[in-house]
């Protein structure tokens, strides 16, 4: 088997552990209010490429030297599964007629198409509530690791917020249809996505008992991962497919949006994918621990087609 087959082959595998364990952090649909539960799992289980808990475990193996240590892992289970509720939070309600107003997403009809608006806007809020009742059920899992569980939870809360996912979104929303600034659009960036993944990266390093300067370190690795990966999103957008996405291409087109792609055009777009993963590369090789999944899978993420 070639490396590349057998990389996709633990991928596979590693992506199916993440569903289990975001099924088991599901609510029960039960009480007159059981359409809220439903509609919660019909977009947290729609499938999606599960990147940030991944990344989340991933780093948190880089420091934990590769041991699945039983209280902690238990811990660091809550913490994916409310970060994965809370990027679905996110693209459901990105997804709404006030703000992206698109109708695919992850293979299905969106949410609030399915359900009705007022339930797309209350299964976000529901999503991103559960997300922190989700990650609180660590302290119950781990409690002589309630130091670090605190730790991270500010990084969930901050990178999920106003200085993080929900400012980048406003941002993103108050300047479509408007001329943006490379300065601007990198802060939005930086914001709207790679916030997620610094903190889902940050939250494996800290789980994994990280110093705090290897814990900012991760930081910068992610903050370039995230800022490849919107830019990636942004060329999808114009030279991907609906099938292949599971998403609406030309959204951003639609919606008079400034992109990577509107800035610099789609080749000058890719080149600079590829620095910023490979600088992302470099910077991983410096931490401790067995990098080698981690440095396949960004390397996939500059190449990868949804
Ligand atoms: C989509 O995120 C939103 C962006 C930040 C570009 P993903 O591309 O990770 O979406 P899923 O989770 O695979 O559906
Ligand atoms: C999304 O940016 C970032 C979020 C916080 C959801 P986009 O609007 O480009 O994401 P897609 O393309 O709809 O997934
Ligand atoms: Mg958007
Ligand atoms: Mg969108
Ligand atoms: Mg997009």
């Amino acid at each position: 088997m070639s490396l590349k087959a057998d990389f996709l082959e633990i991928q596979k595998t590693k992506v199916k552990e993440i569903e289990t364990i975001i099924e088991e952090f599901l609510p029960k649909e039960e009480g007159y209010q059981k359409v809220i539960m439903e509609a919660m799992g019909y977009s947290l289980l729609a499938g999606g490429k599960r990147l940030r808990p991944m990344l989340m475990k991933e780093t948190y193996l880089l420091f934990s030297g590769g041991e699945e240590r039983k209280e902690e892992i238990s811990a660091l289970h809550a913490f994916m599964a409310a970060q994965e509720m809370i990027h679905t939070y996110s693209l459901v309600h990105d997804d709404l007629p006030a703000m992206d107003d698109d109708d695919y997403r992850r293979g299905r009809k969106t949410t609030h198409v399915v359900y009705g608006e007022d339930m797309g806007i209350l299964a976000g809020d529901a999503l991103l509530n559960y997300a922190f009742e989700t990650a609180l059920k660590a302290f119950a899992a781990a409690p002589d690791q309630s130091e670090k569980i605190a730790q991270a939870l500010k990084i969930l809360g901050r990178k999920a917020g106003i200085y993080g996912m929900i400012g980048g979104q406003v941002i993103d929303v108050k300047e479509t249809g408007h001329a943006v600034s490379k300065e601007v659009l990198d802060t939005i960036y930086e914001l709207k996505t790679a916030a997620l993944i610094e903190s889902s990266m940050m939250i494996g390093a800290v789980l994994g008992g990280a110093k705090e300067e290897e814990i900012i370190e991760v930081g910068r690795i992610a903050e370039n991962v995230g800022l490849a990966f919107q830019i990636q999103d942004d060329i999808l957008d114009v030279t991907g497919t609906t099938e292949t996405l599971g998403k609406p291409v030309h959204s951003d087109e639609k919606n008079e949006k400034t992109t990577y792609v509107t800035l610099f055009g789609i080749e000058k777009a890719k080149e600079i994918v590829e620095d910023k993963s490979r600088s992302a590369v470099l910077k991983l090789k410096g931490l401790p621990g067995d990098h080698t999944y981690l440095e396949q899978l960004f390397r996939q993420l500059i190449y990868r087609e949804k």
